[in-house]
């Protein structure tokens, strides 16, 4: 292998067996670090992997608090694979209002929501994270008078970093400790 993915973070759901299980072994053996993961977590045994979890894409909360202890773990993800799926048996005849809710929950929206959750622990740790390489100041600005001297309109109206528009207000302020009063706060 080329190790085209060498020292990447890379979690796969539904790895237990199938297409998800061949992906994480060739991530692996292209230098991932892996995060295995499977609603049956007894058939990730005998994987290469960093990490593996038991989850269940269907359930939002597993998920947030497997985003949050991962990134904070090993750092943003930067690879994630959404394998988990089902396919139903049979024509549209036999594909009953509550197949079709199941199969629609964990093929589609199970996606939905690992990729918000890690996308916004991503954002949270890239740019808000002080160790990170860019790291977002979210320092209060300075007072109006000090402001004035420098000069020049745009001094009050700097555009926001394009990453902070991914977080909520409620990310922005957790991870910074205070509100984000942005650049036209009062002065005190
Ligand atoms: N096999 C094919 O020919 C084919 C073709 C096109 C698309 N797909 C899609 O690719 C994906 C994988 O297919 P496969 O054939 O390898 O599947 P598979 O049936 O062999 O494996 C599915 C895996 O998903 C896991 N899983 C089931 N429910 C889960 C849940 N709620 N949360 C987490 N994991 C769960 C199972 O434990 C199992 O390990 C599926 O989404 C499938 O729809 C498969």
């Amino acid at each position: 292998m080329a190790l085209r993915l060498q020292g990447k973070l890379a979690l796969v759901t539904a790895a237990g067996q199938g297409i998800g299980r061949a992906i994480a072994e060739a991530f692996a053996a292209e230098g991932a670090r892996v995060i295995v993961t499977d609603v049956d977590n007894k058939k990730l045994e005998g994987l290469k992997s960093l990490k593996r979890c038991k989850l269940d894409v269907r359930s939002t909360a597993s998920i947030e608090a497997l985003a949050n202890e991962v990134t904070t773990e090993l750092g943003a993800l930067e690879v994630l694979v959404n394998c988990a799926g089902y396919v139903h048996h049979g024509s549209v005849l036999d594909c009953s209002e509550q197949d079709w809710d199941f199969s629609f929950d964990l093929n589609v929206k199970s996606m939905h929501r690992t990729i918000k959750a890690f996308l916004r622990q991503y954002f949270v740790r890239r740019f808000l994270d002080p160790r990170g390489p860019r790291p977002l100041c979210l320092r209060r600005h300075k007072s109006r008078r000090h402001r004035a001297h420098q000069g020049g309109c745009s001094r009050f109206h700097q555009e926001r970093h394009p990453g902070q528009r991914h977080l909520s207000r409620h990310d922005r302020i957790s991870v910074a400790g205070g509100a984000d009063q942005g650049p036209v706060a009062r002065d005190r």
